[in-house]
């Protein structure tokens, strides 16, 4: 382990143990699409309110999460590893991001055994059952080959709604599985992606999706058109897999900032909130 990461890391650990507020540094808010949440305490930690980038007609709105380190890399192990810490993980990541969607996407490389997508903060399981919505959010995998276990905890909770988009090879391995768990809906893929995201809209009810990643899934993504902003921490530390940015496809997306925030802690992590143009 290089130096840097453990003075880092151990920085992290001893100082900002808990979540900090946020502090914004520039708003450009008012050039985009975007509707403000929040509550008292969300505005007080974010420091203002908590954009949502407007859905495309008959599609569902799907927005990107990362953490990546200073230099740039998102592939850890575990992504804790990356540095965000408690500000990104409890409010961001598993908080603002997804409080207002009606479900969360990740890859199949993405979705280890004990992997469920929730909101842990109190305050942010009231904010979204403030807006109407339930607690739990869909759970959306993506995969072409099946390369996941059907035994992991995403896979075996019957009480929330699990949506696979699965290609050829997954609905041979394991369609026949799945069709005895009757909380999970799989959706052939094969008819191309924006397809497949507006069934998941016209059939049920999926119109904002929280894409959490990884790299592969999201750069499928952009590359097929079908997200509008990402949510990006940049931790204060070096590391992570080399090489592993987000975005790993030939046409970088143009990126316009619509609000950035600095954390009020002694080693900040940077957030921007960025449109994908
Ligand atoms: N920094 C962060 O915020 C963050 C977030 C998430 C993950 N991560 C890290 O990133 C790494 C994993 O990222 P990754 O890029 O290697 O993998 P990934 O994007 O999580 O998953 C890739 C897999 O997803 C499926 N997939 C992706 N695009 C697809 C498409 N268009 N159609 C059908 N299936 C599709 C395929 O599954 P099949 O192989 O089954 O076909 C593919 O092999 C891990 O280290 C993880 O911890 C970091």
């Amino acid at each position: 382990m290089p130096a840097h990461w453990r003075w880092s890391r151990s920085r992290l650990q001893k100082g900002d143990g808990r979540l900090q507020k946020l502090r914004t540094l520039e708003d450009c808010s008012d050039r985009f699409p975007v509707t403000g949440i929040g509550n008292a305490w969300s505005r007080e930690y974010y420091d203002g309110p908590f954009y949502l980038v407007a859905a495309p007609s008959g599609r569902p709105a799907i927005s990107l999460v990362f953490v990546q380190t200073r230099d740039g890399n998102t592939g850890a192990s575990n992504p804790e590893d990356l540095g965000g810490g408690p500000t990104d993980k409890h409010l961001i990541y598993e908080g603002l991001s997804r409080v207002a969607a009606d479900g969360v996407l990740a890859g199949a490389s993405s979705v280890g055994r004990s992997v469920f997508f929730t909101i842990s903060e109190p305050q942010l399981v009231a904010l979204r059952r403030d807006l109407g919505l339930p607690r739990h959010l869909a759970q959306i995998v993506m995969s072409n080959d099946g390369n996941f276990d059907l035994s992991a905890r995403i896979f075996t909770t019957p009480d929330v709604p699990v949506f696979l988009l699965a290609g050829n090879q997954c609905i041979a391995k394991v369609g026949a599985d799945v069709r005895r768990r009757p909380w999970i809906t799989m959706i052939a893929i094969g008819g191309g992606l924006p397809g497949t995201f507006k069934r998941l809209r016209d059939e049920h009810g999926i119109g904002r999706i929280s894409a959490v990643g990884g790299r592969v899934t999201a750069t499928s993504l952009v590359d097929a058109g079908l997200v509008q902003d990402i949510y990006l921490t940049t931790s204060p530390i070096e590391g992570g897999e080399p090489d592993t940015p987000w975005y790993v496809g030939k046409r970088a997306p143009k990126l316009d900032l619509i609000v950035s925030k600095r954390e009020l802690a002694p080693s900040p992590i940077v957030f921007e909130h960025l449109m994908i143009g």
